[in-house]
């Protein structure tokens, strides 16, 4: 994206103009090219100043998630190295996995500032509006067998979990599967798809939604009541480019740790922030409801549940509704959210 090409120039030395000259020489455009880039940019916020003789220099930017303001803050080795980025995008997942089918690499990740038609899980609709929240996916390509790949799942959602507390100081609970909670509302959620055979993984795509800056009134009135995002907790903005880089510090730490060291460790940070232990829920799955007292997950994160008449069933897939009165999670829209 040439956009992004002109702020890394502008970038190298803050305090200095960078010449048109000098831009169109590096960037292979004319003089003309790049003044019309620099007004695209200044739409989109950035305050750059142009003076005839001295060229480009740029004062201020605004909370874009360009890979230009996202990689001097990435601290990662591997992760969101590469970064696709799009002002607008169907769903990041969708795009994610055709780079993937194209031979895109693990760590390489996709930003949508928006998303026309973001999908959660259970083929419900994710509500994706411009420049407020996080639309991210990533590209992984693990050697483990295909059941194994919920606990990807697992890990994705307490490096999300880690990565709001490091960025916020609040203490969001999981809600099984992945579903992250602010005071019991919904404030980030997963969806991961995978791309296998019987007994070896292609790839796996990573979504992440998190809700950053969007405003209580700015959710749709069906699920306002049962979805926050950073911003509404804290009561002031947080930098959106922080925050993605700051998640794919953890993505890659959890992702490591998770190769070397097997499900272990993600299972016991998942159950610590889940502590699903003993709760009574009510769970809908493949549109059969079962009532009962969650019990944990397994080892491949399916969730164990004790029906009232002392049957333990393993659910693999579903939506968990709390039933008890130590917590009073609204149900799940199963529309919108
Ligand atoms: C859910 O809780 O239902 C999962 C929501 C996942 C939303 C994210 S936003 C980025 C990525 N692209 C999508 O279309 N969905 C995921």
């Amino acid at each position: 994206m040439i956009e992004d090409e002109i702020l890394r120039l502008l970038k190298e030395d803050p305090s200095a103009f960078v010449s048109g000259g000098e831009v169109s020489r590096l960037l292979k455009l004319s003089r003309t090219a790049i003044w019309k880039r620099v007004r695209n940019l200044r739409t989109l916020g950035y305050v750059i100043e142009a003076l005839p003789r001295m060229g480009y220099r740029l004062i201020q930017s605004p909370d874009l998630l360009l890979p230009s303001e996202i990689d001097p803050l990435l601290r990662t080795e591997w992760m969101g190295k590469k970064v696709h980025y799009f002002n607008s995008v169907d769903s990041t997942n969708s795009t994610a996995y055709q780079l993937a089918l194209d031979g895109a690499k693990e760590g390489e990740v996709v930003i949508g500032e928006s998303q026309e038609k973001g999908r959660g899980r259970l083929g419900r609709q994710w509500v994706s509006p411009p420049f407020l929240n996080l639309y991210l996916s990533v590209v992984l390509r693990p050697k483990i067998p295909p059941y194994q790949a919920s606990l990807i799942t697992f890990m994705a959602a307490v490096a999300t979990a880690e990565t709001i507390e490091r960025h916020s100081g609040l203490t969001p609970s999981i809600k099984w599967p992945n579903d992250l909670l602010l005071r019991e509302k919904k404030v980030a959620g997963l969806l991961n798809e995978i791309h296998s055979e019987t007994d070896r993984i292609h790839f796996i795509i990573l979504g992440m939604g998190v809700n950053l800056n969007m405003d209580a009134k700015e959710f749709p009135k069906d699920i306002r009541t049962q979805a926050t995002s950073l911003k509404a907790e804290k009561g002031r903005a947080v930098s959106r480019k922080a925050f993605a880089a700051l998640l794919l510090e953890e993505l890659e730490r959890w992702y490591e740790i998770f190769l070397k060291e097997g499900g272990t460790p993600v299972l016991k940070a998942w159950r610590d922030r889940a502590q699903i232990q003993g709760k009574e829920v009510r769970v809908t799955s493949f549109d059969e409801v079962r009532i009962g007292r969650a019990v944990d997950v397994d080892s491949d994160g399916a969730l164990i549940l004790e029906t009232r008449g002392g049957e333990r069933k393993r659910i693999v897939a579903g939506d968990v509704e709390y039933t008890n009165k130590m917590s009073n999670v609204k149900e799940q829209s199963s529309k919108k959210f």
